[in-house]
């Protein structure tokens, strides 16, 4: 990674010193309806689509797990039950693969309920990332945590959290994920207005959410992976609704910037927002192509099928 410049100088900032804690909290989002998604989403979360041989979001928790996160709380939503059920222990499976012994996928099913200290919240309404971050409020507490998007996978073998952490260990101020999307695309995205520091990182200037390309301030879109600090929840309570009616992470977050400096990390790895019909068929295809079993059937099945 690009070796980070000295930490600028914020003496002039106000805001309340932020202490330098490591991370070991996270707030995993998962209560959207997903309609970009449907029918498929209608009755099951969208986090719970297997990405080749895994829902989704496991990709996302042992990403946290991989960073050293200790307890994570997933914001759910109604319908999203089995998001709960899929990291729960399920007692008769574990019984049944026993008796056949099948140790293999015993083994695996029990790593999936032994991960990590996993807590659930209900949104109540779709409010927004805004809002759902917001349900979060009492489980963090006092402490910086880290914001993972349940329907963004980012493959890269340094964790995308961790290549953000790095940052939060250097600067102790807030830090966002952001990658290059295409100018067009702008008005799906939070966009910030960068000053570039070195390599790969920005200080953020400012925030604008879902602009028309003639308006976005820079083409660098914020992605599913955060470091915030507890002071986001107040200005999160002040929050009126925003783009698209709902309550939205990125309008707090101004206003978080205006007491303490905000960084951006154009991370290294590939994100997948599987949210997205198209991306889902390409991280599916990307996480198979991985599995040395199935690559050579599946690479002559792709050149049969673009041959037609
Ligand atoms: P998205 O905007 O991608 O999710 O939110 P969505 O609203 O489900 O998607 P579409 O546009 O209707 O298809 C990013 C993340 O924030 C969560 C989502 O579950 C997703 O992981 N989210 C969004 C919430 O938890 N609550 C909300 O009110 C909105």
């Amino acid at each position: 990674m690009t070796p980070l410049s000295p930490k600028p100088d914020r003496s002039s900032l106000a805001g309340p010193r932020i202490p330098n804690k490591k991370i070991t909290k996270a707030v995993v989002p998962a209560a959207g309806l997903g309609t970009r998604f449907l029918p498929a989403t209608k009755a099951q979360p969208k986090e719970m689509l297997p990405i080749y041989d895994k829902p989704a979001i496991q990709y996302v928790i042992e990403e946290a797990v991989a960073a050293g996160i200790k307890d994570i709380l997933v914001v759910t939503g109604r319908g999203k039950q089995a998001i709960e059920n899929h990291f729960d222990r399920s007692v008769e499976l574990e019984e049944t693969l026993q008796a056949a012994g099948k140790k293999g996928e015993l083994a695996s099913i029990q790593e999936i309920s032994n991960m990590v200290n996993l807590h659930y919240v209900r949104q109540k309404e779709a409010k927004g990332l805004g809002h759902a971050v917001l349900c979060a409020k009492s489980f963090i507490g006092n402490d910086p945590f880290a914001v993972f998007l349940g329907d963004d996978i980012i493959d890269h073998k340094k964790p995308a959290i961790c290549q953000l952490m790095a940052i939060w260990e250097k600067y102790h101020s807030p830090v966002l994920a952001v990658e290059e999307v295409p100018l067009p695309r702008t008005k799906a995205y939070g966009i910030i207005k960068p000053k570039s520091i070195s390599g790969r990182l920005y200080q953020v200037l400012d925030l604008v959410e879902k602009p028309k390309p003639e308006q976005a301030p820079s083409r660098l879109g914020i992605v599913g992976r955060y470091i915030l600090t507890p002071q986001i929840f107040s200005l999160l309570e002040k929050t009126k609704p925003g783009s698209g009616g709902e309550i939205q992470l990125t309008d707090a977050l101004r206003r978080l910037n205006a007491m303490q400096p905000i960084y951006a990390w154009q991370f290294e790895g590939v994100r997948h927002d599987i949210g997205n019909k198209l991306e889902f068929v390409k991280a599916t295809l990307a996480y198979a192509l991985k599995d040395k079993t199935a690559e050579a059937a599946l690479k002559e099945f792709m050149r049969q099928l673009v041959a037609q």
